[in-house]
């Protein structure tokens, strides 16, 4: 069988968002590094060179003045809300690989580098930018893009206020490359998900790009521009560089740079202009390899509101982990809403689905499996068997599972990789209801034994491909299965346990919780 993960030590380079330190991290943050999450440590028991990346974006104005409003400078700012935004990464279990700030020396070496090589190119010219530019959004927009809501200009996707903005600045050509950015897109079918954020980025750069204004003078919290100290590097080009300065870059001989294109960019849908074009336009004009992809979630909103540092009404990820458990807050937020559509936080939903699908759907199955095993094989793992027909209709799909989970988590499709698994689930659930194996006891210890080996497997495979998605859960479930530490990868899977392996006593997996109004 030739699996995906067949292909071991292949380099799979993945990002978050570097998050703005204007405010402390909520769930929305939380989110995105969740998925990123279980994509990176999916791809790790697939067997790759997996690099996974995640960060703090930290200069320009939006920081600047959230900043000054707390009173303090911005790097002690920074420095605060950095070392909070990566507590929380840790708290929450985000496995990354490397957390970049963009007021690291190594950041700054790369963003000059870059603006050196665009210029170099002929893709730098210095002009006068005049416009609206919201600074919420960190973002320049067209007078098409804005409207007026009661009295105030706003720019119509966002709602973010904007003020006009005359200043001298330096330009990226970005106008020159609308054709190839199509070429590009046309190209390359898979760069932009979900079909939505396709659709929109398409449209809009088929509707024709200017040049982009890349440094600002009204403010010095940035990158100074390599040659013209008085002008700072717009925050986007800056941050987006940040993809590439963990790569390695400019030292293309780093062994790090073997990772670029990143593999997948996982962003919010706010910020897919950025991604989708900025982005690529900037590297290939820096003679530089686009990603390959970049996903775009949806929106958390509570009650209907997108949450947000600016709005103030994000929901903290600790104090809900704290309240569900942090593995059924992760497992609820992949599991509610397809990846890629909008979804609103409920209470109510992350317990019944906690109760219902984590605590008797697998947590039951795990304990009445382990408990039979337990009280009736003394506690060793029965051997293994030529299996029955009846076996067959269970260990099939068991078999099968791993790969279909590869093909969707290889697309983001986190939901559809938990409804495959919990399909077995389910399975497993409605196959010991007929096998029946308590009542085979007396009559036939044999097949009763045979029953149960074929339930440890398929428990086996079901808390090995939810790894993931529940950490912590899925380490206790193997403990109690008695997989080593060792053997917990999806090619281990091949290798059955050794007859007679002692498990430990069962040890309820999930908590439930009594529903409040
Ligand atoms: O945009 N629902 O940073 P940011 C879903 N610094 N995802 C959400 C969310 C919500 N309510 N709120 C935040 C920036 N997110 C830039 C990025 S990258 C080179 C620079 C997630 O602090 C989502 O991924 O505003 C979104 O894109 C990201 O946080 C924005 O974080
Ligand atoms: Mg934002």
């Amino acid at each position: 069988m030739s699996e995906a993960w067949a292909d071991s030590g292949k380099r799979f380079f993945l990002t978050t968002p570097i998050y703005y330190l204007n405010g402390q991290p909520h769930i929305g943050h939380a989110y995105t590094s969740i998925a990123a999450d279980v994509l990176a440590r999916w791809k790790r028991l697939a067997g790759h060179k997996v690099f996974f990346l995640t960060g703090t974006d930290e200069h320009g104005q939006k920081v600047a003045q959230a900043a000054a409003a707390a009173g303090v400078s911005p790097q002690e700012f920074t420095d605060n809300l950095a070392a909070d935004f990566r507590g929380m990464a840790e708290k929450i279990g985000i496995s990354f690989d490397d957390f970049i700030r963009t007021t690291e020396g190594r950041h700054k070496a790369a963003c000059q580098a870059l603006w050196q090589r665009l210029a170099d190119a002929g893709q730098i010219y210095l002009g006068h930018y005049e416009g609206w530019y919201a600074v919420r959004d960190e973002a320049f927009y067209g007078e098409d893009e804005i409207e007026e809501r009661d009295g105030k200009k706003v720019a119509i996707a966002s709602g973010a206020p904007v003020e006009w903005t005359r200043e001298p600045s330096y330009f990226f050509r970005l106008s020159d490359w609308t054709d190839r950015l199509l070429a590009f897109y046309e190209a390359n079918p898979d760069f932009m998900a979900p079909a939505s954020t396709r659709r929109e980025v398409t449209s809009f750069v088929k509707a024709g790009l200017q040049d982009l204004s890349i440094s600002r003078t009204s403010f010095t919290w940035g990158v100074p521009v390599p040659g013209d100290p008085a002008h700072v590097m717009y925050v986007w080009l800056d941050a987006l560089t940040n993809y590439i300065t963990a790569a390695g870059y400019p030292d293309t001989s780093s062994p790090n740079w073997d990772f670029w294109p990143a593999n997948v960019h996982i962003v919010g849908k706010e910020i897919t202009r950025f991604h989708c074009v900025y982005w690529p336009a900037f590297l290939m004009a820096a003679g530089l390899e686009p990603p390959q992809r970049v996903f775009a979630n949806g929106w958390l909103t509570i009650e209907g509101q997108k949450m947000s540092k600016s709005l103030g009404n994000g929901l903290d990820p600790l104090v809900l982990a704290e309240e569900f458990g942090l593995d059924p807050l992760r497992y609820y937020l992949l599991r509610e809403v397809p990846f890629g559509n909008d979804g609103d936080f409920s209470r109510r939903a992350v317990i019944g689905r906690l109760n219902s699908e984590l605590a008797n759907d697998l947590g039951n199955l795990a304990n009445r499996v382990l408990s039979l095993i337990a009280k009736n094989c003394e506690g060793r793992l029965p051997a293994l068997t030529e299996p029955t027909e009846a076996d067959r209709a269970l260990l099939g799909p068991v078999e099968a599972l791993p790969a279909l989970v590869d093909d969707a988590i290889s697309r983001q499709a986190f939901g559809e990789a938990l409804e495959r698994i919990w399909t077995v689930v389910r399975l497993g659930n409605s196959w010991i209801d007929g096998q029946k194996p308590w009542a085979l006891r007396k009559t036939d210890a044999d097949r009763m034994a045979a029953v149960l080996r074929s339930l440890h497997t398929a428990l086996r495979t079901l808390a090995t491909v939810l790894q993931p998605f529940m950490p912590e859960t899925m380490a206790a479930m193997l403990d109690q299965l008695g997989v080593g530490q060792g053997a917990r990868a999806l090619s281990d899977l091949a290798t059955p346990l050794a007859d007679g392996t002692e498990l430990s006593a069962p040890v309820p997996l999930f908590r439930k919780i009594e529903e409040t109004a």
